[in-house]
């Protein structure tokens, strides 16, 4: 199953609240350039191109089919097919922002060291990455993937937990930059829906998984991993359910 647009967008305000949060601490007054890393399907590519309407933005992805939303959907801004770990700009970018999307790649002491290298002087990062990891939500991922006959396939794609401390973070960023900031939230997110946890991570961290397998074993790893779910998030007494999540942001400034 490939990452899909329509599924991803079906919690839009949720997913959209950090970025907007982390948005609205960028300091960079006038960006010329915009790189938007892990774009999906481009709403929040839109919002930048909104905000600095005289800059050149540009959206990357690896997804044809959120490349192709995209195209559709802002038929005026740039979009462009790449895999971000060995994504070289042109030219140094005044504004390096991802949402949500960095956390699907390794080794982020050399990734956020060659993004910092790649912006301009006075140039902004702005990252936000979900770190949610120890949740429930991801531990019966890696439960369910283990106890199948699809496990042999499914284990080199069960990564370890990719972020840093926050504090890490700071320690690699510091030397590099004038300003920096590191905050975490954690949302107590309230879902409707039968089993709204596993309709959610359908949409993120099942993508791989389920990609990975024959449409026989993606039906049953699915329902495996969606009966534990529904018993890890059990309904609150009013029918909804509570799923708390943490996000990690970063703002560095060089
Ligand atoms: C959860 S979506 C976030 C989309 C968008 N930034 C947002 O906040 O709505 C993650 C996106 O990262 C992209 N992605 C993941 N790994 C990537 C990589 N190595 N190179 C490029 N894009 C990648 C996926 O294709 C997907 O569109």
């Amino acid at each position: 199953m490939p990452w899909n647009p329509e599924q991803y967008l079906a919690f839009g305000d949720l997913r959209l609240r950090p970025a907007l949060e982390l948005m609205a601490r960028i300091p960079t007054q006038e960006p010329q350039r915009i790189a938007d890393l892990g774009c999906g399907p481009g709403h929040i590519t839109a919002l930048l191109a909104e905000r600095w309407p005289t800059a050149e933005v540009t959206g990357i992805d690896q997804s044809r089919p959120m490349l192709d939303r995209a195209a559709a959907d802002f038929p005026v801004l740039s979009w462009v097919e790449a895999d971000l770990a060995a994504w070289r700009p042109a030219e140094p970018q005044d504004l390096i922002f991802s949402n949500a999307a960095l956390h699907w790649l390794d080794d982020h002491p050399r990734l956020f060291r060659d993004l910092v290298a790649h912006l301009a002087p006075g140039g902004t990062l702005a990252v936000q990455m979900p770190n949610n990891f120890a949740a429930p939500s991801h531990r019966c991922a890696y439960a369910a993937a283990a106890a199948g006959p699809w496990s042999e396939r499914l284990a080199p794609l069960l990564r370890p937990e990719p972020l840093l401390a926050p504090q890490d973070y700071y320690a690699l960023l510091a030397p590099l930059c004038g300003q920096l900031e590191i905050w975490q939230t954690e949302y107590l997110q309230v879902i409707d829906g039968e089993n709204p946890v596993a309709d959610w991570t359908r949409t993120s961290l099942l993508v791989p998984l389920l990609e990975a397998l024959p449409l026989a074993w993606q039906a049953e790893f699915e329902a495996e991993y969606r009966a534990r779910v529904a018993a890890a998030y059990p309904k609150t007494d009013d029918g909804r359910t509570l799923f708390p999540f943490r996000r990690l942001f970063m703002i560095a400034r060089r």
